[in-house]
């Protein structure tokens, strides 16, 4: 089967940069969200993406003009009809994530590939929704998704090898390095950094130091591009509480438990750089 259509539900952080990458790619887009409010700011998100990339020199008005063409909107899962590849973007819960296949399933034509771009849920536990458990697989993207390289496949127990070699195929059309990863909680990626996250908020939390000598240690002493509480803010707090708890739920690992301070945070709605707060103050300049 070629991928020719591909339907992204949900159009946040993750939903617009996969939506736009797939459209880059020359793929048919139609992106959904729950209501036409969300669903403008999802694309107002992309298409400001785009200019960011046109005035970068990276595109011209008219390859912008020419991706925006291969995007489509909608708030009804009805219109995903024709999708030759769904990839789930919806928030971080289990039940929501299953109810979701569920409905896909009985829309999407029976031979279309189903993807989650669950960070660390299991994927067979969404897969059991449906009816075709061998063509449901993990594709989790990395935030943001237009310059992040990476792109991780998680293979379930019933993943086939034909679903697996399609996904890669796609990830390769979308410019993306490819690992695949076993359905265990975080899978690869974020079994190694939720830790490193959780010590980070528990040591700001314990008055070991400032945010920013926090930061500056791990950026300019591990290397690492970004330090744990800037890149949390980037994430997005509300997002890194749920992953924590899907994670310590299956684990009961301690080193998963989301620490006070963040669920306090995440109460006042500071949501970190999408709401305008988190460890850091985006509102001003
Ligand atoms: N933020 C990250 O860095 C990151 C990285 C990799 C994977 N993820 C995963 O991607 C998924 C989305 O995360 P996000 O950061 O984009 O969250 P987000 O909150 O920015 O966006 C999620 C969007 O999904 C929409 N939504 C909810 N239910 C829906 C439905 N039934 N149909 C259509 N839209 C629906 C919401 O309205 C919201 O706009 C999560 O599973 C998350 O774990 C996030």
């Amino acid at each position: 089967m070629e991928i020719k259509k591909i339907g992204v539900m949900g159009c946040g952080l993750m939903g617009c940069g996969i939506a736009e990458v797939s459209a880059k790619a020359g793929y048919d887009v139609l992106v959904s969200e729950i209501n036409q409010n969300l669903l403008d700011k999802g694309m107002q998100a992309i298409d400001e993406s785009l200019a960011r990339a046109v005035k970068a020199g990276k595109m011209t008005d008219a390859d912008k003009a020419t991706v925006l063409q291969r995007i489509k909107g909608t708030i009804k899962i009805a219109d995903f009809g024709d999708r030759d590849l769904m990839i789930e973007a919806a928030v971080e819960n289990l039940e929501l994530k299953k109810k979701i296949f569920t409905e896909l399933d009985t829309i999407v034509p029976k031979d279309s590939i189903l993807a989650t771009n669950t960070s660390c849920l299991s994927v067979i536990a969404i897969a059991s929704a449906t009816k075709r458990q061998d063509k449901v697989v993990g594709m989790h993207f990395f935030n943001p998704v237009p310059v992040m390289k990476l792109l991780e496949l998680v293979r379930t127990v019933a993943t086939s090898e034909e679903t697996l070699a399609e996904a890669k195929k796609v990830g390769e059309k979308l410019g993306k390095s490819i690992i695949v990863a076993p359905d265990v909680p975080g899978f690869i990626v974020n079994r190694l950094l939720m830790p490193h996250l959780i010590e980070a908020f528990k040591s700001y939390e314990s008055g070991l130091a400032s945010r920013e000598d926090i930061d500056k240690g791990v950026q300019l002493g591990l290397g690492y591009p970004m330090g744990p509480l800037a890149l949390a803010d980037y994430v997005g707090l509300d997002t890194i509480v749920m992953i924590g708890d899907a994670m310590f739920e299956e684990t009961k690992d301690s080193h998963m438990a989301i620490p006070v301070i963040l669920r306090k945070m995440v109460a006042a709605g500071w949501y970190g750089r999408k709401s305008g707060k988190g460890f850091y103050d985006y509102t001003k300049k």
